[in-house]
């Protein structure tokens, strides 16, 4: 299939492409982040450029006025590349600069229950920090005549004491080192524990003392912008912010035009995994280089999205969200390993992504109830998250209301009226 090279003035990017794909597959191809808020259904009229030299294949539409039309002016997502082009694309129909508010750091002391005074502090508040990865340094005692257990017996003994748990596990890999690393540190090691799935999983052993720092991050996926940050699990720093647009709004800005991208392409749903995962990979890559560290040097991940993000960040189906009676496929989902989604951190290492209350009400704000100290409260509090969805919860200690609409553009449109329309609705959860 001959391929055609196509142009994208102002600013010069170029890519080729494969005849019959459209303006918009090029503009993606090219990192030319279009406007497309239908997702390329040609409905939101959002992603018009003008072509300036070569040939498309471009239906009129209803979003092009006719004297646009005849300077060359067509829709994006309809217009086929049929030869090599120049097209210039209007400021209006580009995706701005993106801002990332990043106030309210934390920084804190960090330690196991078991070193007894872990604490730190979040803008003068005592806050209580025991990270789901950390590391524990053991004096094993030395084996002999009388004591002649297992170095992994003496392992799990002395994890006990500290963990205050006796639920332990380890790996084929970690159990081949242990033995020769317990007498490298003359019987002084530093273990590296993660808990999940109800159980703690020892997955490293160094001998000695071993101070070098781990990290973690936690991730805001946001319908419009994913935020990272970047924690050392030793201190409780967050040692780097950013954020970046959420690639998937190149498929629908809102999550009822992704949903139906995922359900009406056939690798829609991979492309919209594909596209958060990209742009958490690249937040990753430019704080690991800020910090000159690696991504794989990230032991553990901790992501809060509402209902349909987080499908789509693991790429489960989020079809019937949409659909009466709006039923998620999960609400609270197991820890999955960073490589079963393709996240570029430590391919072991555990991504738990928080739970929520229903199709509409995610993790983004069960995570925000429980950070602004809402579900703690004797007062009666009102928590609003205004985003591309918006939602608000009212309540105390002793019961939560919750509600949800279309915050942003979802309103506008409204492609398979009247059973998927809407999310407007409310969820009581019990408080505390
Ligand atoms: S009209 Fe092209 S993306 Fe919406």
């Amino acid at each position: 299939m001959p391929e055609h090279t196509v142009r994208f003035l102002p600013d010069g990017r170029s890519t080729c492409v494969p005849e019959g794909k459209t303006i918009l597959d090029a503009a993606l191809a090219a990192g030319v982040m279009l406007r497309s808020a239908c997702g390329g259904s040609g409905t939101c009229g959002q992603c018009r450029v003008v072509v300036r030299l070569g040939h498309v294949d471009a239906p009129g539409s209803q979003r092009v006025r006719h004297e646009d039309a005849a300077r060359g002016m067509v829709l994006a997502c309809q217009a086929v590349v049929e030869s090599d082009l120049e097209v210039e694309v209007p400021e209006a129909s580009l995706l701005s600069e993106h801002q990332v508010l990043t106030a309210g750091r934390t920084r804190g002391r960090v330690g196991g229950e078991g070193e007894g005074e872990a604490e730190g502090e979040r803008e003068g508040e005592g806050v209580h920090l025991r990270p789901v990865f950390r590391k524990t340094v053991l004096k094993l005692p030395e084996p002999g005549l009388e004591d002649a257990s297992s170095d992994l017996t003496r392992l799990y003994t002395a994890l006990a004491k500290e963990e205050g748990s006796r639920n332990f596990q380890v790996g084929l890999e970690l159990l081949r080192k242990i033995p020769r690393v317990m007498r490298e540190g003359a019987w002084q090691v530093t273990v590296s524990c993660v808990d999940a799935r109800g159980m703690t999983e020892a997955v490293d052993v160094s001998p000695g003392r071993d101070d070098a720092p781990i990290y973690g991050l936690a991730v805001d996926v946001g319908t419009t912008t994913c935020v990272t940050h970047l924690v050392n699990l030793l201190t409780g720093d967050t040692l780097d912010v950013r954020g970046a647009y959420n690639r998937q709004a190149r498929y629908g800005d809102d999550v009822i035009s992704r949903i139906i991208y995922a359900d009406e392409n056939g690798d829609g749903l991979a492309k919209l995994q594909g596209a958060v995962i990209e742009t958490i990979n690249s937040l990753v890559a430019g704080a690991a280089s800020q910090l000159g560290i690696r991504g794989e040097d990230i032991r553990v991940v901790v992501a809060a999205g509402n209902t349909t993000m987080t499908h789509l960040l693991l790429g489960v189906p989020p079809t019937y969200i949409r659909l009466e009676p709006y039923t998620p496929a999960a609400t609270s989902v197991p820890p999955v390993k960073a490589r079963e989604i393709g996240l570029a951190v430590a391919p072991d290492a555990w991504v738990f992504c928080l739970p929520g209350v229903a199709s509409y009400v995610g993790g983004d704000i069960t995570s925000g109830v429980v950070a602004t100290g809402v579900a703690s409260s004797d007062d009666l509090v009102l928590f609003v998250d205004i985003g591309t969805n918006g939602e608000m919860v009212l309540g105390n200690r002793d019961w939560l209301l919750a509600c949800a609409c279309s915050a942003g553009t979802g309103l506008r449109r409204c492609r398979d009226p009247p059973r998927d329309a809407s999310h407007e609705g409310g969820h009581r959860a019990r408080g505390g």
